[in-house]
């Protein structure tokens, strides 16, 4: 019999995450009931915050809602949902246009700057020129803008430093969910949040793998939480690796992004020794599709035995590069990089998670009451290949239309009146390194196991480790109090082993998943979404 108390926090909508998704859908039913917002570090500590090359939508003279979707689903080879599709890119103009409305400065053109014509990149896998952006700091743009607009709602309560941890469901099948508990992590406490809906924005899992332009909240605790709750997960092994990112240099620990735009712009990829090589992977060379790029650089690097490739912007010309990145030109220049002189080195890193948890484009899990949008969700939009600045777009599209539905359908229940009492570990000691120790084996081994390039064998040994990391895992889970780190820990065992799962399962090579063994696509047997069932542990809350 489990114990139950009052909740710590009652409302009607509880989002987790501050990123594009979190704070759209937060500002979506801000208007309709009460709304807390728990984040697990600073408020503007997201992915979205890092994006560079922005936000693609079709407002090009020559472009179409027909040549997106083509190119979408072109990128996602064979696995997308064209519905959805179709109505993220029909959705997008009108909602990048709501965005410039809560006051998100984007670039504009020079000829006509301030008479209100967006300046337009290109990216890898489009036809058109439709990246709408803000210089090379498109996240941090955003995300500024709608936490202004956030602060100046009343009916919204952002928590900093909150951490979700699991999710509030019942055993009934399909489950229902009633909030999360959350670790307050200044004060070290678990609170209980009851809401009529929850929202998992929780974001991407770059941090699974030892090289990522990810920032370190990217450890898919959404995707993980979800799943323990019973929520199915789809297509965990298309795992997108950006091709550029700088060599030899970190910045927050982060493998610092050199934008696909730039490429765009006329950015030329070279090997060490100067020579072309995109135009003999593909016709388009390096503006090929993300995965085509990688997968040429990891054979180029292997071939040559290099550690990285060059990437020449000259081609830019000097003004304009600093003109239209001046992250990358100021940040190339703090580690004495002057891209407009000489090129830059590059080696690919783990960028986005194309799986998640298993949702339509309005945000509906398996799980009644509980909705998930942005990178931690799989609605079908990326298929098996995100199209480049996809991401941002699916997400805004996404967490709108889940806000216009959670708004009406959350007041159709109740919150519970209590909930069980959060299991409490004891405190025995464990070792911090352990923990430290783990997380970093388990990003290696999927680094150099389950990454650009996979074969049966390597996916094997990676299977075999994660078991074992599991049980690991579970123990110092059961012993350690709970912290960030075990947390963290726990989540990105829990993602090593989905994607895993899913690399084994798919006999074929499409999309981002490359398997040496299997180099052919098979349509027959897997033209299909990769499905996990989600696993229903405790903690369960069971109604009285
Ligand atoms: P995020 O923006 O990652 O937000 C997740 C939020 O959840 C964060 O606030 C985090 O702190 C919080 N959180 C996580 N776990 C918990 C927890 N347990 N409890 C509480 N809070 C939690 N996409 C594009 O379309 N265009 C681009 O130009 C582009 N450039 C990119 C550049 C970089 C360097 C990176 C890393 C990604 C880029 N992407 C780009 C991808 C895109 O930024 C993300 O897919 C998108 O921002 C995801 O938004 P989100 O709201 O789903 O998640
Ligand atoms: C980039 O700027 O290259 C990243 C774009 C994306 O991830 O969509």
């Amino acid at each position: 019999m489990q114990e139950l108390q009052a909740p710590f926090i009652d409302t009607d909508f509880l989002v987790i995450g501050s990123g594009i998704a979190g704070l759209t859908f937060a500002l979506g039913v801000a208007d309709a009931g009460r709304v807390v917002l728990v984040t697990k570090k600073e408020d503007s500590e997201s992915n979205t915050n890092y994006a560079q090359g922005g936000i693609a939508a079709v407002f090009g003279l020559d472009d179409s809602y027909d040549l997106h979707i083509q190119d979408t689903l072109r990128a996602g080879a064979g696995l997308c949902n064209e519905q959805a599709v179709t109505m993220m890119v029909e959705q997008g103009p009108k909602l990048v246009e709501r965005l410039i409305e809560i006051g998100v400065e984007f670039s504009k053109e020079k000829a006509i700057r301030g008479a209100g014509r967006l300046s337009l990149g290109r990216e890898g896998g489009h036809s058109r020129s439709r990246i709408v952006h803000a210089g090379d700091l498109t996240g941090r743009e955003i995300e500024r803008a709608l936490l202004a607009k956030i602060q100046s709602m009343s009916s919204i309560t952002v928590l900093e430093n909150h951490l979700a941890v699991d999710l509030i469901v019942d055993q009934s099948k399909p489950g229902r969910c009633f909030g999360a508990y959350v670790l307050d992590r200044l004060e070290n406490e678990i609170k209980s949040v009851a809401a009529r809906a929850t929202l998992l924005a929780a974001g991407g899992t770059g941090r699974g793998y030892l090289h990522t332009t990810n920032p370190p909240i990217a450890t898919g605790d959404g995707i993980a939480m979800a799943f323990r709750a019973g929520a199915s997960v789809a297509n965990m092994e298309f795992v997108q690796f950006h091709p550029t990112t700088l060599f030899g240099h970190h910045v927050d620990d982060r493998a610092f992004l050199i934008s696909e735009a730039v490429r765009g712009e006329g950015a030329v990829l070279k090997t060490k020794d100067g020579e072309t090589f995109m135009e003999r992977y593909h016709e388009s060379g390096g503006l090929a599709p993300r995965d085509t790029v990688a997968r040429a650089i990891d054979s180029e690097l292997k071939r040559r035995g290099d550690e990285f490739v060059l990437l020449d912007l000259s081609p830019i010309g000097r003004g304009r590069i600093r003109e239209r990145f001046p992250l990358i030109y100021g940040t190339s220049l703090s580690f004495g990089i002057d891209v407009t002189r000489e090129p830059i080195p590059v080696v690919p890193g783990a960028h986005y998670c194309c799986g998640g948890i298993r949702a339509d484009l309005d945000g509906h899990t398996d799980i009644e009451g509980l909705y998930a949008c942005g990178e931690c969700a799989c609605t079908g939009v990326h298929g098996a290949n995100r199209l480049a600045s996809n991401s941002l777009l699916e997400a805004l599209v996404s967490a709108d239309r889940a806000s216009g539905i959670a708004r009406t359908k959350a007041f159709e229940r109740d919150t519970p009146s209590a909930v069980p009492v959060y299991p409490l570990r004891q405190r025995d000691e464990v070792e911090a390194v352990v923990v430290a120790h783990n997380r970093e084996e388990t990003r290696r081994l999927m680094w150099d196991y389950v990454g650009i390039v996979r074969t049966d064998e390597l996916l094997d040994r990676a299977m075999r480790r994660i078991s074992d990391l599991k049980e690991e895992v579970a123990e110092i889970y059961r012993r350690w109090p709970l912290s960030l780190e075990s947390i963290e820990l726990r989540s990105v065992a829990t993602v090593a082993e989905l994607v895993a799962r899913c690399a084994i399962d798919r006999k074929e090579s499409r999309g981002l998943h490359w398997n040496e063994d299997h180099l052919d696509l098979d349509d027959k047997r897997w033209k299909r979404d990769s499905v996990i069932e989600g696993e229903a542990r405790l903690p369960v809350w069971l109604p009285s």
